[in-house]
């Protein structure tokens, strides 16, 4: 089909699976007039609107936050609210659920293993001054410099799209994959933290970092611009320096240096001013 950056036409070829009716997955083709701005999901909720009501897909927030309509769009992993049909530079639009994950159903993959994989690094602050947790006397307080430490490894909303790109999880379903190692690795980075101890058990053998060949796909496709591939190489770093016994205090929560006062990056905004007698200085 010839490209064109302003179809008049989209052509949807769609992968469909029903587990209760279908042995094989197959696929559908429909034909949606193309209208400005639309996105794959506003042509997906088209064709379950007009030709086919039992077409199945996640989706919630419509605007790249929730993290639930990641989707194996013309070749590559992507969330289906936040790809625009013109991005694509074609008419013909591929849709079919993220690889490396079973199928539920047509769009809709199963998670449970990434999410699994998840939970088994504890991603939340986990402290040995459990009463303090919950019931705190002063700040935990950060510096903006300990802050970026973790910063954009925050922004990751779970989609599954880096997993879905990942060419050691496609080969290895024991790794845990650049989500949860990227989130193990976003807490493991905060000072307010100190489950790395914890966390480590669940690092070892092939369930671990060890297992990333830095192919760097994870990073390439995150449709938030986290870098988990960064991440998994910083956790190999801590790993390697727990084992030398070399990490301050045995915690790679704590900062390796000083604050270096480097320029801030744009749009972040200075940190809030100090409130309690003692914090240490910036
Ligand atoms: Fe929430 Fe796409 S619907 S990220």
């Amino acid at each position: 089909m010839a490209a064109t950056t302003t179809p008049t036409e989209v052509i949807f070829r769609v992968r469909r699976f029903d587990p209760m009716a279908d042995a094989e997955p197959h696929w559908e083709e429909f034909r949606l007039p193309y209208t400005a701005g639309m996105t794959v999901l506003d042509g997906l909720r088209r064709i379950k609107e007009t030709a086919s009501p039992t077409l199945a897909w996640r989706s919630s927030c419509r605007m790249g936050v929730c993290g639930s309509c990641g989707m194996f769009i013309n070749g590559r992993p992507r969330l289906a609210c936040n790809t625009q049909i013109t991005e694509l530079n074609t008419n013909l639009v591929l849709v079919a659920p993220l690889p490396n994950f079973n199928t539920v159903r047509d769009l809709v993959p199963d998670l449970m293993p990434m999410f699994d994989a998840h939970i088994a690094l504890h991603p939340y602050v986990v402290r040995d001054d459990v009463k303090e947790q919950y019931e705190p006397t002063g700040e935990f307080f950060q510096s903006s410099h300990e802050v970026e430490q973790y910063l954009q490894f925050s922004y990751c909303i779970k989609c599954g799209c880096c997993m879905a790109a990942c060419p050691t999880y496609a080969t290895d379903p024991t790794y845990s994959g650049p989500m949860p190692l990227g989130q193990g690795h976003r807490y493991n980075a905060d000072t307010r933290d100190g489950g790395f101890k914890t966390r480590k058990q669940q690092l070892a053998g092939e369930r671990g970092p060890w297992r990333c060949h830095y192919a760097g796909e994870c990073s390439r496709v995150c449709p938030k611009g986290v870098d988990p591939a960064k991440a998994i190489q910083l956790m190999k770093r801590e790993l390697v320096l727990d084992y030398l016994h070399l990490l301050k205090q045995g915690c790679p929560a704590k900062p390796m240096g000083k604050p270096t006062g480097a320029k801030r990056r744009d749009g972040i905004p200075d940190a809030p001013a100090r409130t309690i007698a003692g914090a240490p200085s910036l």
